[in-house]
């Protein structure tokens, strides 16, 4: 049994579905078929937050939907859990795999590790433990990444699904060494790389073929420089609670913000819970543009609400795709969340990412993309060891200093010119990519577990 419910989640699923499949074709593995039923908690329920990653990823429909929606973390976690049980008990499970960090994880972690399944139930392959409960064996994925900073929500959910998970499933070094540090016996603990990588890998070309560069006005066909007519552009994504949810912390981003995107336009995918508070603290004013999703017409995803200065000419060749957009220009350029590919392309064809988000991180790491994280922590050090990361922090002169630097270091591109290069970082992801993030850590986690159910049942 598969759970997802947050966004981030389904990329990480979706690779370990395909390597589901990939097993049950393969005649070495013919002695068995892996049967998976994939639970969806809702907690994420929105189209552009749920629904456009299941049709972008071809992922299949949830076999349950415990349809949870939003509430606090308490209530949240507390309404997921007791949904979630009788589902264990009615299908009962050899495992229960859990991805990431999110509410959703520890919840359903929880409720397995408690769980008592019936033993004389025919028809399951129960598991006995030591102890003689039955209950499924619990499967972490994307275990023991740790960012000492006990005020995330994510840390929490971290430790806890750790430390009553039965595999521990890494992406990193760091992680295998969080673990031992904090007494995980060394064989629970499975280094098998990255399945958001996974995702990402195969899908890279795919996202190519998104009009999403053309819909944002992001092609500009009068530059035409080093064979691009690319506008170069950042992307920006915030939305942890430490950044958004207190109004002074968040001026102090936005202030920094609005700086860089005098050297370089911004696109900004806005997450909900940031568009209720640029509203609830009345911060619109800093936005060229903000998602009105109530009033959007089918060919614009962007609305205008204030004009630019700094406008260039418009480009008649633009018209079919984006017929209300002029080029992009300076400035920050709220749109609405995206589908996973549309993203990808936004994301790789950038010179410059701004994030406090965790996938992020690792995402640009493998496409070479500069990347600022603005938090003082990371969780995912090999993103900056390895990758392109920097820590930015989240002071107004630390995070524009940091982009300007990276946006030198990178790609050369001055400050204040909108000069068009090609993006040569698309070309030079093998070099830079951690160890097993390869694309194929959804296999070894099946792998791991089919060879784990031959041995006991
Ligand atoms: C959650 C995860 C976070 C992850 C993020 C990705 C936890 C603790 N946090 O944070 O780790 O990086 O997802 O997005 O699990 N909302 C909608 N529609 C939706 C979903 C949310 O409008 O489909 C709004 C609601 O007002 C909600 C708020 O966003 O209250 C926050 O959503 P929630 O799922 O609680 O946490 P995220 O901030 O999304």
């Amino acid at each position: 049994m598969l759970v997802a419910g947050a966004r981030p989640n389904f990329m990480k699923i979706a690779s370990i579905i395909d390597a589901i499949k990939i097993h049950n074709v393969s005649i070495e593995n013919s002695t068995f078929d892996i049967q998976h039923l994939l639970v969806h908690t809702g907690q994420h329920y929105d189209n552009s937050m749920s629904e456009a990653f299941f049709r972008d990823l071809e992922l299949p429909r949830p076999d349950i939907h415990l349809e949870v929606g939003s509430a606090s973390h308490s209530v949240q976690t507390a309404e997921i859990m007791k949904r979630f049980e009788p589902v264990l008990l009615e299908h009962k499970p050899d495992f229960v795999i859990v991805v990431g960090d999110v509410n959703s994880t520890v919840a359903c972690a929880l409720v397995a590790s408690k769980i008592q399944y019936d033993s004389s139930t025919e028809g399951s392959k129960l598991i006995t433990h030591n102890s003689g409960v039955h209950r499924p064996l619990i499967a972490h994925v994307e275990a023991g990444l740790r960012s000492f900073d006990r005020t995330m929500p994510e840390e929490i959910n971290r430790l806890l699904t750790d430390a009553i998970a039965d595999f521990l499933f890494t992406t990193e070094e760091s992680a295998n060494e969080n673990l031992k540090r904090e007494g995980i016996p060394k064989e629970k603990i499975h280094f098998v790389g990255n399945t958001m990588i996974d995702t990402l890998l195969k899908h890279r070309e795919k996202a190519q073929q998104s009009k999403i560069l053309e819909k944002l006005g992001l092609i500009n066909l009068q530059l035409k420089t080093e064979n691009s007519n690319l506008i170069p552009y950042g992307v920006l994504t915030l939305h942890r609670p430490s950044n958004v949810d207190d109004d002074e912390t968040f001026k102090n981003i936005l202030e920094a913000l609005l700086e860089v995107s005098k050297h370089i336009p911004i696109v900004f995918p806005v997450h909900p819970r940031t568009l209720n508070r640029i509203k609830e603290f009345g911060f619109e004013n800093y936005f060229d543009f903000l998602p009105q999703p109530l009033t959007l017409s089918p060919q614009s995803k962007v609305l205008r609400t204030k004009s630019s200065s700094l406008q260039p000419q418009s480009s008649n060749g633009l018209k079919s795709l984006a017929s209300n957009l002029q080029p992009l220009t300076y400035g920050l350029h709220g749109v609405e969340p995206l589908g996973y590919l549309d993203f990808l392309c936004l994301m790789s064809n950038s010179k410059l990412v701004l994030t406090d988000s965790g996938g992020m991180q690792e995402e640009t790491t493998v496409l070479g993309i500069p990347c600022i994280t603005m938090r003082e922590n990371t969780e995912r050090p090999v993103t900056i060891t390895f990758g392109t990361n920097i820590l930015g922090g989240v002071q107004k002169e630390q995070i524009i200093g940091a982009a300007l630097s990276q946006l030198k270091k990178y790609d050369g591109i001055l400050p204040n010119t909108m000069i068009s290069t090609q993006n040569s970082a698309l070309n030079t992801h093998h070099a830079m990519s951690p160890p097993l993030w390869d694309g194929k850590a959804g296999q070894r986690i099946i792998n791991i577990l089919t060879n784990q159910f031959i041995k006991q049942s």
